[in-house]
């Protein structure tokens, strides 16, 4: 019995889920023979055992199409029921059109008006908090949230400190009224530019056009200083953890699952340690899929649903981190 004083949920939530990951995946035998690595440092270092990668035909709206026709179907809706489409991604097909645009096309939502969110990893959690103030607002019934990422095609695979953490991907969410005693009861979002240089991708936006030598000096790739990533993804993972728990009035103790942004075991483990979630509450796929950026909590919770794991009335948790940096926290009754 949940007590009174504790903040209700708004009856917006997520209607439909749905998830794609490319069949294609490279293990860490396969990266053994790509660069200077191996098995034992990856799964120790970060939990990762194969990362899915999309075949050279395949973009992110591709990816993202194929999550979205899943979390329609899901939902019960038809793509020309969608008001909004938002898509998180840090790889979009190109600068312009956005991904959400050609996600519209692809998939006829012919109502729908698009764009896109720039927040990392956090893009999906980002998308999702500003679907339910759309639709809370009432201008808005169906607004399709998705993360969609092809992170193999930003990565230096000569560069064994970044390529061995990645994976393609995609994740969505149809989100609408779900009913009183569902839905989300709180969102938070933050950010902290001055750390942005800890995780980037350096040329080809208007601070250094594509030439011949940003690509000469591989500079169209993902740069990244992951050990100081690593303890800014955990403090800002637990405060974002803590901020919409302690916002509504609820413990870790309440929480039925965890699902958390899937970058590395360690930061997953640390982070549900500090908040005291017990282990069995707490889902983890990092060595399914590697890092899929935006796409991995969506991917996580289509994976849960299907697997049983997330049921009607429990009490959920999202947490993710991201370059920017970014973070963002959802407190939500599914
Ligand atoms: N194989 C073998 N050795 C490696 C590899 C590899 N793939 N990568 C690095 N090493 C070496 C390093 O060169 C270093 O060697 P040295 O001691 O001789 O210099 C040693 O391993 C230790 O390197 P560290 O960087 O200190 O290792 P760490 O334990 O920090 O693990 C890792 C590195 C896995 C990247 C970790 O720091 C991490 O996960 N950071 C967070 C990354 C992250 O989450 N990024 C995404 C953010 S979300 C987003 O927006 C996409």
């Amino acid at each position: 019995m949940r007590r009174d004083h504790r903040k209700k949920p708004s009856g917006v939530g997520i209607k439909g889920i749905g998830a794609y990951v490319p069949e294609a995946f490279l293990t860490n035998s396969d990266l053994e023979r790509m660069v200077d690595t191996s098995d034992q440092w990856i799964t120790e270092r970060t939990g990762i055992k194969k990362r899915h990668k999309a075949n050279p035909e395949q973009a992110t709206s591709d990816l993202a199409r194929e999550a979205a026709l899943k979390a329609i179907a899901d939902a019960g809706i038809k793509p020309t029921d969608l008001d909004i489409i938002i898509v998180g991604t840090a790889t979009p097909d190109m600068f312009f059109p956005s991904t959400a645009c050609l996600v519209q096309k692809e998939i006829g939502a012919t109502k729908a008006a698009a764009f896109d969110i720039s927040a990392a990893c956090s893009g999906f959690l980002y998308g999702l908090s500003i679907a339910e103030d759309f639709v809370r607002a009432g201008k808005y019934e169906n607004i399709l949230v998705v993360g969609a990422e092809t992170l193999t095609r930003i990565l230096d695979w000569s560069d064994r400190t970044t390529c061995v953490l990645f994976g393609d991907g995609a994740g969505a969410a149809v989100v609408g009224r779900v009913g009183d005693g569902h839905g989300i009861i709180s969102t938070f979002l933050g950010s902290d530019g001055s750390m942005g240089d800890l995780l980037k991708l350096p040329a080809g936006g208007s601070r250094m056009p594509a030439t011949e030598e940003t690509v000469r000096k591989r500079l169209h790739y993902v740069k990244m200083e992951g050990n100081k990533l690593f303890k800014a993804a955990v403090k800002a993972m637990v405060n974002a953890a803590t901020k919409v728990l302690d916002d509504s009035g609820y413990r870790s103790q309440d929480l039925d699952l965890l699902v958390t942004h899937q970058a590395n075991i360690r930061i997953i483990d640390a982070t549900a340690k500090r908040i005291d979630i017990s282990d069995e509450k707490v889902y983890r796929n990092v060595h399914e899929y590697g890092n899929t950026s935006a796409a991995s909590i969506p991917i996580a919770l289509a994976e849960a649903k299907q697997k049983g794991m997330l049921r009607d009335g429990m009490l959920v948790e999202l947490v993710a981190f991201g370059g920017g940096l970014t973070w963002a926290s959802v407190l939500m009754v599914w």
